[in-house]
């Protein structure tokens, strides 16, 4: 007869045993089987229940609220991440992504820093109506925006833009805090000296730390300030850097800044790999995106039947997540970027315009599924979610 080659392997007698026992007393067969489970769920739970325990003033339009857990507990998570916190504003269900900036290693709290965005619905109310001890809900850490042992060089060249600093806060103290061997170039624009957030933070911290570089950098300065002006150029980063070869480029911030940086990167001769830019939300004006079509302004209004039931009312120039859940209707998000695939629906009729570069799943792209955070429609539509 035939030898059964699984035999050889170790423990092929316990699950033998184990498959007779689940025959013979139902599924329920093993003591510890829902223990992995309860494992994995610590480290990566749907919801977090936080109480905002402080609130520090950083400049005239950014606060960071310091978020602790309501049952002692917070996940882990990889300096660079986010939680995106779901809140009800004025009878509308909604959530944003938010970078943690405090440091892995600092694992009582996370800080989230949030500017002011101008007519923002959940940046005005987290700066203007949380007060200390107010209760929030988070997703579980989540995002890809990290520093990866196995692919980045052990140089980091972070550029950053207004609140698009928050990830690298939290980059730049770990590797202070647990003294890790990684050198990082941080060039941080902003517009005016006003703006920058945590400058006296990073300049403290490379004043001590001879791996840590901080180059902020201001468009339009008062006459008397020494430091570097304009944009972030090539030349600039050249300047600062020196030999580019062995590092790896990490961008956050605006649109803007990646339209400008990137290709002032390309003209250095980075390669696409060694470039990492952070997802930063939908584009502040669609109607302006290469592709949208002239014929249709924002304010245009189409009707969109959801699950064959309800209709309601939909602007062209707002993602189709936002109009739904103005709507009552809630759709999962945690990006709202066009990254995570959590706001997926089926579109079963009509057009939306999507961004280019979002990237939808071959086998979404043929039932038609979109991310509802980063489409527009074109059309009265028919979606199911
Ligand atoms: C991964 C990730 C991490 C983020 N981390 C942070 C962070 O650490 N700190 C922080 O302050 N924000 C952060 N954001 C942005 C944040 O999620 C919200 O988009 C921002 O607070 C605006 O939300 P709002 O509800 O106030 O504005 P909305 O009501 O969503 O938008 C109002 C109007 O402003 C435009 N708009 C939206 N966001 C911006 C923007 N950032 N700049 C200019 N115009 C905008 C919209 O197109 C719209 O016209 C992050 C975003 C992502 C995707
Ligand atoms: S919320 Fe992540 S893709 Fe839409």
């Amino acid at each position: 007869m035939k030898k059964n080659i699984f035999e050889d392997f170790d423990g092929y007698n316990d699950i033998l045993e184990e498959i007779e026992h689940s025959r013979k007393y139902g599924i329920n067969y093993s003591a510890e089987r829902h223990s992995p489970a309860q494992f994995i769920n610590r480290l990566h739970p749907p919801v977090l229940s936080l109480i905002v325990s402080d609130i520090i003033e950083e400049t005239s339009s950014t606060k960071t609220l310091r978020l602790i857990p309501d049952d002692g507990y917070l996940p882990p998570f990889l300096a660079g991440q986010y939680v995106a916190l779901t809140l009800e504003i004025g009878g509308i269900r909604t959530s944003r992504p938010y970078s943690i900036s405090s440091p892995p290693n600092q694992t009582g709290f996370y800080d989230i820093t949030v500017r002011r965005v101008d007519g923002g619905l959940v940046s005005n109310y987290l700066l203007d109506e949380v007060k200390k001890g107010d209760h929030l809900q988070s997703s579980g850490p989540a995002g890809h925006f990290y520093y990866n042992p196995l692919f980045h060089d052990k140089s980091m060249v972070c550029i950053a833009g207004g609140s698009g600093i928050t990830p690298f806060m939290s980059m730049v103290n770990e590797i202070a805090d647990c003294g890790i061997d990684r050198t990082v170039f941080l060039l941080y624009g902003n517009k005016n000296s006003g703006d920058v957030i945590f400058h006296e933070k990073f300049q403290a911290i490379s004043d001590r730390f001879e791996n840590i570089h901080y180059i902020p950098v201001i468009e339009e300065p008062p006459d008397d300030y020494d430091g570097s002006r304009g944009l972030i150029t090539g030349d600039l980063i050249k300047e600062k850097i020196g030999n580019v070869d062995d590092k790896t480029f990490y961008l956050c911030g605006p649109q803007g800044m990646y339209d400008f940086c990137i290709p002032e990167l390309v003209k250095l001769g980075i390669p696409d790999k060694k470039i990492r830019e952070e997802v930063y939300g939908a584009p502040a004006n669609i109607c302006d995106y290469a592709g949208w079509p002239e014929d249709i302004k924002a304010e245009t209004v189409f009707k969109v039947s959801v699950n064959g039931g309800r209709t309601l009312d939909a602007r062209a120039g707002e993602p189709l997540i936002t109009a739904l859940e103005k709507k009552g209707v809630i759709v999962p998000s945690l990006c709202r970027s066009g990254e995570c695939s959590m706001c997926r629906i089926r579109i079963i009729s009509g057009k939306v315009f999507q961004p280019k570069g979002v990237p939808v799943r071959k086998s979404d792209r043929q039932f038609g599924y979109v991310h509802s955070c980063v489409s527009y429609p074109l059309d009265d539509l028919a979606i199911a979610l």
